[in-house]
């Protein structure tokens, strides 16, 4: 019988299965006893003579934050991170989240933003850099803190040192690297300018109620847990889920993993649908979470077609339409009807680039041929700025040429201004969008919208305007 197999077969092997999902919340490690052992052996490779009973002890007098503890843990935890990982997330946190708090917070100056599982450092260090890259002026004079925190101390002592490999700043573009990453031989050195906000600590999330925390980790503007949940059982996420919506203020704002999302979630907070992501936020006191708006993802109606024939639905083309000028109170009810067009699946899923670029060749023939339909030169702008390709602002500009109430046409005119930092336009076609919807019934349909209703496209825009909660 081989170490491992000799783990698995001690009975001892069971308590410390149970000790160290107690202690550190990981039950993945509940159904994975093989993988458990293996990780165990590694810590007892240079001890041959030790009975694991006698680990077990050494384990227990020393408690998660002693040096074997550590280096078990050190095996255990899996620290996947990159930096501006899951983009969008950070973009909605960009083009609703911050500016919130930058008008909630005016008064005190104060922004408070913790990573919480923030293995080692990325997703806190892409938060400053965002901040510095978008909101510097406003921020000038403000106190602001980013604390990282994670259950690994290797993890905490790399993320304080800010250089990194490849793997985690792979895919950033090389303009985003040269601005904010020196250059160490194959490593990248985080720039100083970046580390100013960003802290960490050891912190385990599962080890009693968080505002107890004596780091001043209460009161936070904005928190991220982002693929750490999802080690962990429904009753521990329940009472993470509870801590964390208790160290939030009233109106702050959490960002949970893609995998993370659920019913757990939307009972505490108010999923907030922003394109491209959803975030969430803890309802005001007595303010139970508002019925979930239903996730708003721009169903680009376009599939991967076969390359003889393009798949996708075309929409029926639109004759002629003069510019109107813009009047809510005239505004055909018929646009804001969902259209007939099949809801396909989002470009998110599409299967590869190949499939991606032969969509978007597909869908630029489609635009072609149906130049006077601004369905379709609303989905090319859509998928143009998925792909980061093309000219969407003029594909939008396009459709609503084509019929000038086309509300999404101006909320995705304004988001792609906003996402190049060019704000009077964005906010001048936020505007516009706000206007066309004002004259519909609640419960209208919007156009394009996948289900999206009047009401929620208003509370998407009225979010960029007040920061009120929907
Ligand atoms: C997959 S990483 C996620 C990193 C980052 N949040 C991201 O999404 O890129 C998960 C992290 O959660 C940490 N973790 C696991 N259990 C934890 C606990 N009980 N307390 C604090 N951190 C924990 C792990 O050490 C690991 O660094």
């Amino acid at each position: 019988m081989n170490r491992i197999d000799a783990i698995l077969h001690d009975p001892v092997f069971l308590r410390i299965k149970a000790a160290v999902i107690g202690a550190t919340g990981l039950a993945y490690y509940a159904d994975k006893d093989a993988a458990l052992a293996e990780r165990i052996n590694r810590r007892l490779s240079d001890k041959p003579t030790l009975s694991l009973a006698a680990y077990l002890a050494q384990l227990a007098a020393e408690g998660p934050t002693g040096p074997e503890y550590q280096a078990l843990i050190n095996e255990l935890t899996v620290g996947e991170t990159f930096f501006f990982r899951y983009a969008e997330q950070f973009e909605a946190l960009c083009a609703v989240a911050i500016p919130e708090c930058l008008r909630r917070n005016r008064e005190s100056r104060l922004l408070r933003i913790w990573s919480a599982g923030c293995s080692i450092g990325p997703e806190a260090y892409t938060l400053e850099i965002l901040l510095k890259r978008h909101f510097a002026d406003q921020l000038r004079d403000w106190q602001v803190s980013i604390v990282g925190t994670d259950l690994n101390a290797s993890f905490i002592e790399t993320a304080r040192r800010g250089v990194y490999g490849n793997w985690a700043v792979r895919g950033l573009d090389p303009a985003v690297l040269a601005e904010c990453f020196d250059r160490k031989g194959d490593l990248w050195a985080v720039k100083p300018r970046f580390r100013e906000w960003t802290s960490f600590s050891v912190f385990n999330l599962v080890d009693g109620p968080l505002p107890n925390y004596p780091r001043g980790l209460g009161a936070l503007d904005v928190v991220l847990c982002r693929n750490v949940m999802i080690y962990f059982d429904e009753p521990t996420r329940t009472r993470l889920l509870d801590n964390l919506h208790e160290v939030l203020v009233p109106n702050g704002w959490l960002v949970v993993g893609h995998a993370e999302t659920g019913q757990q979630v939307n009972s505490l907070f108010t999923p907030v649908p922003v394109p491209g992501a959803t975030i969430y936020r803890k309802p005001r006191p007595g303010g139970a979470p508002t019925a979930a708006l239903p996730v708003f993802t721009p169903t680009l109606a376009v599939e991967p077609p076969p390359a003889a024939e393009p798949k996708f639905t075309e929409s029926k083309p639109a004759g002629p339409k003069p510019v109107k000028k813009r009047s809510a109170a005239t505004a055909p009810v018929a646009r804001l009807r969902a259209t007939t067009a099949k809801p396909a699946p989002s470009l998110a899923v599409a299967a590869s680039e190949g499939d991606r670029a032969a969509a978007l060749d597909a869908c630029i023939a489609l635009a072609e041929r149906n130049r006077l339909d601004p369905v379709v030169h609303f989905r090319l702008g859509l998928l143009e700025e998925e792909l980061g390709v093309g000219d969407p602002i003029a594909a939008f500009k396009r459709a609503l040429y084509l019929d000038s109430d086309f509300a999404l046409a101006d909320y995705h005119l304004a988001l792609a201004y906003w996402r190049r930092g060019k704000l009077a336009p964005a906010q001048r076609h936020f505007r516009n969008a706000r206007a066309t919807v004002a004259a519909h019934d609640a419960t209208e349909l919007v156009a394009e919208g996948g289900g999206l209703t009047v009401a929620e496209l208003r509370s998407m825009i009225d979010l960029w305007f007040s920061g009120e909660e929907p």
